[in-house]
């Protein structure tokens, strides 16, 4: 071991587990690629106050959560702590909602980071991959973008997850419960950090999990009760599709959300068998952030599922993805000369398309042979200076044991046939 260890609430990915984690990235993105959503990457780093407008002032995420960068005092930056903010950035500087047609869609995928109190499914640095249509309000795109979250947890073969749903009204209704919520809060007993949160947004105090709040929340105002009737409708259209499609969800009229941007369609996917961090996905509508971030009204829906929790979710129920081995043939010499023409024969075998290793390091036949063991190849290369005198090399079927001389000059040949 070294001096130094990854920072607290982080880990590395190590090649065991980088399979499964390249395969669950793999599998968010692919329903997403099919439904003509395009690849974007923005920063790691923001101004400070794209995320302080766009994901609110009142969210933990903001006022706890973010890690700054401060260069010069007049530049504040901020590790990003998700992907919408960014990516509706880069879509307005871009001018992707004027060059095309609406809605813009794009899918991303990276680290986010948080300051969080790490613990398992909780950490600093995290992966989400991430969807987002952009420019446009119709209740099939929320629909669009919830069936293929679905489809890709179900690629994976997950199936103890749940969807819940909920609408967060718009600017017409929204305004008329907060300040009903509001007036109800401000008949509670709550600290002053919570009553200032009050006064910023009081749908954050609904998301509080201290059982002391809550206990208190009886009784609020609810804001399905408030819903004006064009959001009544929306919503409907967006269950009516997702029933069409055979997508089940729960209805989840105390579902906030942890980002202040949500207008109407908001959901999450929770995983039973993950404890505490049960959400391993999350999204909604956003119809403001546009213009709270400088931009023209572009109402848009998009979601982020996070790839540390989806890994954890197979865990929990036992899901183990395929995961091809590194390499199909591994090379082992015995000797000198061996050395070099097996060297030369991985080279061709890997320009040809086939994935090829080699024992390096001098190693006797025992250590190579248990090298060629521990790559998970389906063939092993074995030549000493006998059979190159004839021009043949030994492949040796790893799961057989069986072992057939081969010309040099037939080996590409013969092993991507046998490959196939
Ligand atoms: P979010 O709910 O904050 O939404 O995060 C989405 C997912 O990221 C969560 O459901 C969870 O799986 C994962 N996640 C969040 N924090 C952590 C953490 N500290 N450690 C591990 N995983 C974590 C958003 O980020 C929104 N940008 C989603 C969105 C896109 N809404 C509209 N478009």
């Amino acid at each position: 071991m070294s001096t130094f260890q990854a920072p607290k609430g982080t880990y590395d990915i190590l090649p065991a587990d980088s399979a499964t984690v390249l395969a669950v990235r793999e599998a968010i993105s692919a329903p997403l690629r099919r439904a003509g959503y395009g690849y974007i990457e923005t920063p790691v780093f923001e101004d400070v106050a794209l995320f302080s407008r766009g994901v609110g002032e009142s969210t933990d995420i903001v006022s706890k959560e973010m890690f700054t960068l401060t260069k010069r005092s007049s530049e504040e930056l901020a590790l990003r702590p998700e992907g919408t903010a960014s990516v509706l950035r880069a879509a307005l500087q871009g001018n992707l909602h004027r060059i095309g047609s609406l809605p813009v869609k794009l899918w991303y995928s990276g680290s986010q980071y948080r300051y969080e109190r790490p613990q398992k499914g909780r950490y600093r640095q995290f992966w989400q991959v991430g969807a987002e249509a952009v420019g446009v309000e119709d209740p099939a795109v929320d629909a669009e973008l919830i069936i293929l979250a679905d489809d890709a947890y179900r690629s994976l073969g997950l199936r103890n997850f749940r969807i819940l749903l909920n609408s967060l009204g718009d600017k017409q209704c929204r305004p008329v419960y907060r300040a009903a919520l509001r007036d109800f809060l401000a008949g509670l007993d709550l600290d002053d950090e919570t009553v200032r949160r009050a006064e910023l947004n009081p749908l954050r105090v609904l998301d509080d999990k201290r059982e002391s709040v809550q206990a208190q929340l009886t009784g609020a105002p609810r804001l399905v009760d408030y819903l004006c009737e064009e959001c009544k409708e929306y919503h409907e259209q967006v269950r009516e599709l997702l029933t069409a499609a055979g997508v089940g969800f729960e209805d989840d009229t105390k579902l906030v959300r942890g980002l202040d941007y949500y207008t109407r369609t908001t959901f999450e996917f929770v995983h039973d068998g993950l404890g505490a961090q049960s959400a391993v996905g999350g999204g909604g509508r956003y119809d403001g952030l546009s213009e709270m971030i400088g931009g023209p009204a572009l109402p848009s829906v998009g979601w982020a599922l996070g790839v540390d929790r989806t890994v954890l979710a197979l865990e929990a129920e036992g899901v183990v993805l395929p995961t091809p081995p590194a390499v199909d043939v591994f090379g082992v010499p015995l000797g000198e000369q061996a050395r070099r023409v097996l060297f030369g024969a991985v080279t061709a075998l890997r320009r040809e398309g086939l994935a090829a290793d080699l024992a390096y390091g001098h190693k006797g036949l025992k250590a190579a042979m248990k090298a060629a063991d521990r790559s998970g190849a389906r063939f092993a290369l074995v030549a000493g200076d006998r059979d190159l005198a004839e021009g043949l090399v030994q492949l040796k079927d790893l799961t057989t044991g069986d072992q057939t001389p081969v010309a040099l000059d037939a080996l590409v040949a013969t092993l991507k046939e046998k490959l196939k």
